[in-house]
């Protein structure tokens, strides 16, 4: 008898981590869809959009367009899931402007992915759960790279443009964000999701 109950018990016990992991793999499928989403939307935007307002208006364009760029993507994300609770945020450790500064969270994983990058690894997006307010919120940071047409404004003194060099100086004094090279980090598009929002959407999967 009293094996029985103690083999009842650990059936219990070990359908209930089985129940946990599932929770957390279906938690991780869903935010990885939606950071593939994301990321496809942002490369969009920024192959079109930032090349159509550089073009036309030259460095303000970009400085519009990086400046209101988490708005439009938190609209986007919103609109796609009807669920108002979600927020993405542009974040970098190499900042130009101050807005763009990560949490203490957020530059911990920037950190790691540049670990990564270092030691020769492709970054694998992270999911990390964060606590505001007594609320829990699913965090996911998607990478974005420097490309060789980011270094006008983002690379060494010989790469800026000499004009953009000068609007940087006057409009950032607190500007992080040259000097770097092709391929470096330059930042990470963070989505944050309540955990009741991720609940209804696992469920409604
Ligand atoms: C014509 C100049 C210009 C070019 C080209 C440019 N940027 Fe920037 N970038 C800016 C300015 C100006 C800001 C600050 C925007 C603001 O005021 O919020 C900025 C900000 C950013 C930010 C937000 C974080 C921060 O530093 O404040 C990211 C991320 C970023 N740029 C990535 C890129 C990438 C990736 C490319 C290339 C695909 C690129 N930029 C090309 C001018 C430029």
């Amino acid at each position: 008898m009293k094996a029985r109950v103690f083999l009842l018990r650990w059936v219990v016990f070990l359908g209930v981590i089985a129940s946990c992991l599932a929770v957390h793999a279906e938690t991780y499928n869903l935010l990885d869809d939606l950071g593939f989403w994301l990321k496809y939307r942002y490369q969009t935007l920024e192959q079109k959009e930032l090349t159509n307002f550089i073009d036309q208006k030259g460095f303000e364009g970009a400085r519009f367009f990086f400046s209101d760029l988490d708005r439009w993507l938190t609209f986007d994300l919103r609109e796609y899931l009807h669920d108002w609770h979600v927020k993405v945020s542009l974040l970098s450790l190499k900042y130009r402007d101050l807005k763009h500064r990560p949490d203490p969270l957020a530059a911990k994983v920037i950190k790691e992915y540049q670990e990564c990058l270092v030691r020769g690894e492709k970054v694998m997006p992270r999911v990390v759960v964060d606590k505001r307010n007594k609320e829990l919120i699913y965090r996911y940071f998607i990478p974005i790279y420097t490309k060789k047409s980011c270094l006008r404004c983002h690379g060494n003194k010989y790469q800026l443009i000499p004009s953009y060099a000068t609007k940087i100086k006057a409009f950032y004094p607190e500007d992080r964000a040259v000097g770097l090279k092709e391929g470096d980090l330059r930042g990470v598009i963070s989505i944050d999701i309540p955990a009741q929002s991720v609940r209804y959407l696992v469920s409604s999967q």
